[in-house]
């Protein structure tokens, strides 16, 4: 292959998950009026499934591993991966994160965000505003010539002076050819390690912040993972773009 030919691959590569990028954040964006008491879970999931399906998009998640379903959904203390369920109810202060994926001509899209159901009690309005804070933080170590741990580091830096505790074992991702590829990326880790972030790479961050310990669980389901403590979690995720001169947040909605 030719230089040009690799540079005219690349700039297809990066509009495809582009496209994509902007379908999963019109999803979440487009759930939001759904989400009130007395609705659950499996509703909301096959609600989003009806969206991405139109045309030939498609969710990423079912059968990814053998996952059931097309989103995850993650309520109070759920970390993340929640699999829809017709027996879980949404109720007034509930706090829930959804997460959507898709794939649209071979292009990946991944993104979350939290919701909060009417009421929110103080101590989870902390935590979600506190979790979506870190977006600010971690965003200005998005650069290139930057190495890639230094988010995490910024991250965990901010969300434990404000009492919170930052989850280890799930982590960002290189998205390009796989969903999850290299350069994984920490959301708690030591200042300058990690890799070199170059233009034109893409990876997502998504840190879990929890109000007390880190600590989690899975379940026998294979997939829900808690806080071991039963403390409440939250997350954002947006796919990013390293460019010559900084970044772009892919995953805006319209
Ligand atoms: N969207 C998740 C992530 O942020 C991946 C979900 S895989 C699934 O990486 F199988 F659980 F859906
Ligand atoms: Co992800
Ligand atoms: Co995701």
């Amino acid at each position: 292959m030719t230089h040009k030919e690799i540079i005219i691959k690349w700039f297809r590569q990066i509009e495809g998950i582009r496209k994509a990028s902007k379908i999963v954040a019109n999803t979440l964006k487009m759930i939001e009026a759904y989400i009130k008491p007395g609705v659950s879970t499996e509703e909301l999931d096959h609600i989003c499934n009806l969206y991405i399906k139109r045309n030939w998009w498609k969710s990423a998640c079912i059968w990814y591993y053998q996952y059931p379903k097309y989103t995850c959904i993650s309520l109070n203390d759920t970390i993340c991966h929640g699999i829809p369920s017709k027996n879980e109810i949404l109720k007034e202060w509930d706090i829930l994160n959804i997460d959507v994926t898709v794939i649209v001509d071979w292009y990946f899209g991944d993104t979350s965000r939290m919701y909060t159901v009417w009421k929110i009690i103080p101590k989870a309005k902390t935590l979600v505003e506190v979790t979506k804070k870190c977006l600010e933080i971690w965003i200005k170590q998005v650069k290139p010539w930057n190495k890639t741990w230094n988010i995490g580091y910024e991250i965990s830096k901010y969300a434990e002076a404000m009492g919170f505790s930052v989850v280890r074992e799930y982590t960002g991702h290189g998205v390009w050819i796989h969903l999850h590829e290299e350069p994984y990326i920490f959301h708690k880790s030591n200042k300058n390690t990690g890799v070199i972030m170059k233009p034109w790479m893409i990876f997502t961050i998504e840190p879990m912040i929890n109000v007390w310990d880190y600590k989690t669980k899975t379940l026998w389901d294979w997939w829900t993972v808690k806080t071991l403590d039963g403390s409440l979690s939250a997350q954002f995720e947006h796919t990013i773009l390293v460019t010559e001169k900084g970044y772009e947040i892919l995953t805006l909605p319209d």
